[in-house]
């Protein structure tokens, strides 16, 4: 019987790669998205600008601190976080926005990129539990609550 290879945290290397891998389309997206929301702070119109300029700036702070949790939680595992916007855009699910000012396009926007976003923690989830990597684990149902939470506020904020 040969001994699996494990990484320093004792966890085995082969099953832990796809676990990094998922972490690194995260990354991207939340990337992509932090952009979006940095964009939709500056370029929102109308009546709704205070409030929903202000919730913006909230999300993109957040997402910054997310963005750094995620980029560790793959240093942690071994793996080496893209830091860069070209390799972003390869791996990104989450397709960019350009001068979005109208409020409802903005909030839909952000809606549907939430729900793309608890998709896939949803598999990185399931990759962790395989793996026994119960630090992933914790990590992505920390993001799943969280999003889940944003999705029901939106949802109770655009049927007023
Ligand atoms: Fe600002």
């Amino acid at each position: 019987m040969t001994a699996t290879e494990k990484n320093s945290l004792g966890l085995e290397i082969a099953t832990i790669q796809p676990v990094i891998a998922s972490l690194g389309e995260l990354l991207a997206n939340y990337q992509v998205f932090y952009t979006n929301l940095r964009g939709l702070h500056w370029n929102i119109k109308g009546d709704k600008f205070y409030e929903l300029h202000e919730l913006y700036e909230e999300y993109y702070n957040e997402m910054a601190e997310i963005i750094d949790e995620t980029a560790e939680r793959i240093v942690i595992l071994g793996g080496v976080p893209a830091n860069n916007f070209s390799d972003y855009l390869k791996l990104a699910t989450v397709k960019e926005i350009t001068g979005v000012s109208d409020w409802k396009v903005g909030v839909d926007n952000v809606f549907a990129t939430l729900q793309l976003l608890l998709g896939q923690l949803r598999a990185l989830h399931s990759l962790a539990v395989k793996s026994g990597d119960h630090g992933t684990v914790s990590l992505a149902n920390h993001g799943i609550k969280n999003f889940e939470k944003k999705i029901w506020m939106l949802s109770a904020y655009c049927r007023e």
